[in-house]
């Protein structure tokens, strides 16, 4: 976690505090008006902006509601990443829906959920479940997952991301039925989506352009 040292090293005021002292810094600096500052101290370049993604969240909120008009949902949220996703989305669908959170292992077997796993808390048997990605790299995640889901006999399975890198992707098995944005294959963070922990709360989808150790 020391990549971002250098950087701020450049900077007066901080230069001389412990990363600890940094970070708490730049966090009570990042207000509205200054947000970018936050950012280029990392050297982050905005890709999507919080306007363009929520305005793309309301198409596909309205594409659900349309959909299953008469029917209720059940939104999965897989944590962390898709928090943001998953509130700004749920806000603009218009059904009745329950809401669940879901964690999942990098690593495991394809159907079988393994013990550092956070798991559902209901039986999804009969629901029009609504998976909620953040972003669909190579597959495996979400092709684990429909697995293990469908084996639980939910009236429909559904997958929805917010951000997909087809170029990355190495199965073949995964049906992604709504994608906000097809984006390159380039690393990215905010809105959720984080790199070693950190980034989830910038306000928007950007690059990491520097060196990143
Ligand atoms: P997959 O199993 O390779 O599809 O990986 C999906 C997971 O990898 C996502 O849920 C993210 O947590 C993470 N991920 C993949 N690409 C990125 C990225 O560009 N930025 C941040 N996280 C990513
Ligand atoms: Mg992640």
């Amino acid at each position: 976690n020391h990549w971002c040292m250098p950087l701020l090293d450049t900077d007066p005021a901080v230069a001389h505090l412990s990363h600890h002292r940094q970070e708490k810094y730049l966090r009570s600096h990042f207000t509205e008006e200054n947000k970018m500052d936050f950012s280029k101290k990392y050297d982050i370049s905005v890709y999507l902006t919080e306007e363009q993604l929520n305005k793309r969240i309301a198409e596909i909120g309205a594409q659900i509601t349309e959909k299953y008009r008469g029917q209720s949902v059940y939104l999965i949220c897989i944590l962390k990443g898709s928090i943001f996703f998953t509130t700004e989305l749920a806000k603009r669908i218009d059904l009745p829906m329950t809401m669940d959170f879901m964690s999942v292992s990098s690593y495991g077997s394809g159907t079988e959920s393994s013990g550092d796993v956070k798991d559902l808390e209901h039986s999804i048997e009969g629901e029009n479940v609504i998976i909620i990605e953040d972003i669909i790299d190579s597959g495996n995640t979400l092709s684990r997952l429909s697995k293990l889901l469908a084996k639980r006999n939910p009236k429909s399975l559904t997958i929805c991301t917010l951000l997909d890198k087809p170029e990355r992707r190495v199965v073949d098995d995964v049906n992604v039925d709504y994608v906000g944005f097809v984006i390159p294959d380039k690393f990215v963070v905010g809105y959720g989506l984080d790199y070693d922990q950190r980034f989830r709360n910038l306000p928007y989808i950007g690059f990491v352009e520097g060196e990143i150790k």
